[in-house]
């Protein structure tokens, strides 16, 4: 049987040792979830296995009773950023134009919760259908991980070479997508005091990808946005943050590449001070650090998830 740890006021502390309070955690609980129960007295109780290390408690309970929406879940870093977020506690609204029943198997075999929404970020009525749903069903959301974007099917040309059509395809999805997004779901970050916005730009908007600059103006685009966003919402105390990696080993990263993908990544790997190719995992720290409580004063940043290629 797990013991239990009697909490006020949707607080929960933490402890080594249930009943010691000398080593303890605060952490915000919803008033009810998977985890917790409440009994008559208001009290919530919360089982914690005892085989937990404190650090496993901070990482498995972080973002409880936290609505999570992740774009471009289907594969690549949106199934992984989903799944950890999941095991982070949160409830993950996995959305994608592609069908993400494997996102939400890998998250249910976790024995987590997770939803999935058919919906193309390029359609802003979509997205605001999407949002009524969800806090019609789950009364908030916390966090937006704005990571649809077109990236692997993308032609790699010089920049006189690329069509206007996939130029205008690219800014659609991947600039009009997270403004699309945004708009959607603030209000309802507004009506429960705040939230956290995480965009997914690239190196190549710092570093100047060559061959592909739909993709690396893009990108650019999302530092702006990320930026000109965190100064609007600060009053509403939405935060609203990027996350730039160079070229992760990712499924989208091997289809743009082609046969050029070994070679790519070892031309990557020589401009960073940590010379290996990064993997998805890599990423996964600043997601949870920005949709967590632990980077509360961090807002319009870009984080470089590169190996230390480009040192601000
Ligand atoms: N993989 C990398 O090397 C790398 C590096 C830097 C930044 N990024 C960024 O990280 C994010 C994820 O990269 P990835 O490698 O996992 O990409 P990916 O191509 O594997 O996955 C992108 C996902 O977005 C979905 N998507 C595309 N258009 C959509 C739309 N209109 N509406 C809804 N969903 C849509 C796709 O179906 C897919 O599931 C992208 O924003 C990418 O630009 C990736």
């Amino acid at each position: 049987m797990l013991p239990l740890v009697p909490c006020e006021h949707n607080v929960v502390w933490l402890t080594d040792k249930i009943g010691d309070k000398s080593n303890k955690l605060l952490l915000s609980l919803p008033e009810t979830n998977h985890h917790s129960k409440v009994v008559s007295d208001g009290t919530a109780l919360v089982p914690i296995p005892q085989s937990l290390t404190q650090q496993e408690h901070i990482m498995t309970s972080m973002l409880e009773g936290k609505i999570a929406i992740v774009t471009g879940a289907a594969r690549g870093l949106g199934q992984m950023f989903s799944r950890e977020l999941a095991s982070a506690g949160a409830v993950v609204v996995a959305i994608d134009r592609n069908n993400c029943s494997e996102t939400i198997g890998k998250i249910e075999q976790d024995d987590n919760r997770a939803i999935f929404y058919q919906t193309d970020v390029a359609d802003h009525k979509s997205l605001q259908d999407m949002t009524q749903k969800v806090t019609r069903d789950f009364g908030r959301i916390d966090i937006l991980v704005n990571n649809a974007a077109l990236y692997a099917n993308l032609t790699s040309a010089p920049f006189d070479q690329l069509t206007e059509e996939e130029w205008d395809d690219c800014m659609r999805v991947n600039v009009k997508g997270v403004w699309n997004a945004c708009r959607a779901v603030v209000p309802a970050m507004r009506k429960s005091g705040g939230g956290t916005i995480i965009n997914m730009s690239s190196l190549a908007a710092t570093y100047g990808l060559p061959f592909a600059l739909h993709y690396t103006a893009s990108k650019a685009a999302v530092i702006g946005i990320t930026r000109g966003l965190a100064r609007e919402l600060g009053r509403h105390w939405i935060r609203v943050n990027a996350i730039a990696p160079s070229a992760v080993a990712t499924e989208g990263t091997r289809e743009f590449f082609g046969d050029k993908f070994e070679h790519a990544t070892e031309v990557i790997r020589a401009t960073q001070s940590l010379r290996r190719t990064l993997e998805p995992s890599d990423v996964v720290g600043q997601v949870l650090y920005l949709a967590s409580d632990a980077s509360r004063f961090v807002t319009g940043q870009t984080l470089m998830v590169d190996g230390g290629t480009t040192l601000l």
